[in-house]
């Protein structure tokens, strides 16, 4: 395990809502000793002092009840460092040290090429890893050119590109369902399947992330990498074990079997839209383009659907709807399993079986499953839903990542194959979006997303 954590933007968004608490959870759990050594390093000209009475705010806002000794154990831990990444001096002060170091690149997508050659000026000590957020890359062609620039730095298991939905347990639990039980893998193909639906909606809005997300949008920060993901797991082939290569590999087969969609796909199965003013339970919500450091000629998304096919002997016919939107009225963050209506039922004349569909609800942790059964008097049709609920993970999503990438696990990291795949798949979406083909429709805030849509070609009259 390292014992040496460097992490860059650490007085940034991320640091504050996610590696810090998972660092505590981590020590609360007995993953962390004495001996280990953070350095936070940022453009603020911070002391140590000053970082440490920040970072215990911030635990205390984002955090859940660590013992205390935990919560001080990592305070105290963080020494802090002013630097500027695309510095490759600043950048040998902060990794100086003896023995591998993890160094994490909580930094916007723009800085990745510049602070990965600023590392390599530096001189990264043997056996060290490099930890990178999504979007890895802006594009096909820029995530291509930050693969090079990785790959001459360190070895690809000491890339993680860290996708934090991989560590939770749900998400996981997605494939652990699918290969522990004999009852779903026989039926978990087209024959039985009409429609996946991967939907993160949230209630959530900006938050004060203007300069990161305003340059990104829903597709890249949402689609690309959280939702392409679960999608691997759902319609990943099942992997001869759950070691990286084995784990990677296929869910690499997945996205490759996306069927490329043509221009006239990415008018039909395709949505863009961006939230107007609007009330979320008791809040007010300004329009997005009125939150505070949005360029409204960006024209961002803040919410995106698309629709995809897979061009295998499991999937063909099978549609997967991936989406995510914020400032919506009420949170669904789930993994919808439609399966098709059965082919006949010789009672039951009020209306039609419902469709069985299996959730995975992915916040709050639960799995449902909706059945149909009948009325004992009336013989109609009555919905019935089985629902279990999760035990809660030992560790939080970052803990997890945290812990994999001290100990060198790249598991449940994305690899750099898979990221240019996904970045493939998105190209067709991102020109037309860029070029204004598809609309940017407009939705309230706290309302269900954009109307329901027009069939592609019908007259609006
Ligand atoms: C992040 C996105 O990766 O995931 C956010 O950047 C999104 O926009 C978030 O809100 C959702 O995950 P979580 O775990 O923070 O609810």
């Amino acid at each position: 395990m390292i014992d040496r954590l460097a992490i860059f933007g650490a007085t940034g968004d991320l640091s504050a809502r996610y590696l810090l608490p998972g660092l505590a959870a981590l020590r609360a759990a007995g993953h962390l000793g004495d001996g280990f050594q953070l350095t936070c390093a940022d453009l603020a000209s911070w002391d140590d002092e000053r970082f440490r009475g920040w970072a215990a705010t911030q635990l205390d806002r984002h955090g859940t009840a660590w013992p205390v000794d935990a919560r001080e154990a990592i305070i105290a831990s963080a020494r802090y460092r002013r630097a500027d990444i695309t510095d490759p001096a600043d950048v040998a002060s902060v990794i100086a040290g003896a023995g591998p170091v993890a160094v994490y690149l909580a930094l916007p997508p723009a800085l990745f090429p510049v602070a990965v050659q600023a590392l390599h000026q530096a001189g990264l000590p043997p056996g060290s890893r490099i930890v990178l957020e999504k979007p890895f890359g802006e594009d096909l062609d820029s995530a291509v050119e930050l693969n090079r620039l990785l790959a001459a730095l360190v070895p690809e298991e000491a890339v993680f590109r860290v996708d934090h939905f991989l560590a939770m347990s749900t998400v996981q639990n997605v494939l652990g369902s699918r290969l522990a039980n004999r009852v779903l893998e026989p039926i978990w193909n087209s024959t039985h399947i009409a429609e996946v639906e991967i939907v993160w909606d949230e209630t959530l809005t900006l938050e004060g992330r203007a300069s990161y997300y305003d340059g990104v949008g829903a597709l890249k920060d949402m689609v690309q990498n959280h939702l392409l993901q679960l999608l691997c797991l759902v319609a990943m082939e099942p992997p001869i074990s759950l070691g990286e290569r084995d784990l990677r590999d296929r869910k690499l087969d997945v996205l490759q079997s996306v069927r490329p969609l043509t221009g006239d796909d990415v008018l039909r199965r395709t949505r863009r839209a961006r939230y107007l003013p609007g009330r979320i339970g008791d809040r007010d919500v300004p329009a997005y383009v009125d939150e505070e450091g949005v360029d409204p000629g960006r024209r961002t998304e803040t919410f995106a659907e698309i629709e995809l096919q897979l061009d295998c002997w499991r999937w063909s016919g099978t549609t997967f709807r991936l989406r995510s939107g914020k400032a919506l009225g009420a949170d669904r963050k789930e993994v919808a399993v439609r399966f098709r209506p059965v082919p006949y039922v010789p009672f039951g004349h009020g209306g039609e079986a419902l469709p069985n569909v299996l959730r995975f609800g992915l916040d709050p942790e639960c799995m449902t499953l909706d059945l149909t059964g009948i009325g004992s008097h009336t013989r109609t049709f009555v919905p019935l839903a089985l629902t279990a609920r999760m035990e809660p993970p030992d560790l939080p999503a970052y803990g997890r990542l945290l812990l994999d990438v001290l100990n060198g696990d790249p598991t449940l990291s994305i690899r750099g194959d898979e990221a240019e795949e996904a970045w493939r798949i998105l190209a067709p979406v991102l020109s037309a979006w860029s070029g204004d083909l598809v609309p940017l429709e407009e939705y309230p805030a706290g309302s269900d997303g954009p109307a329901p849509r027009q069939p592609y070609g019908a007259d609006p009259a």
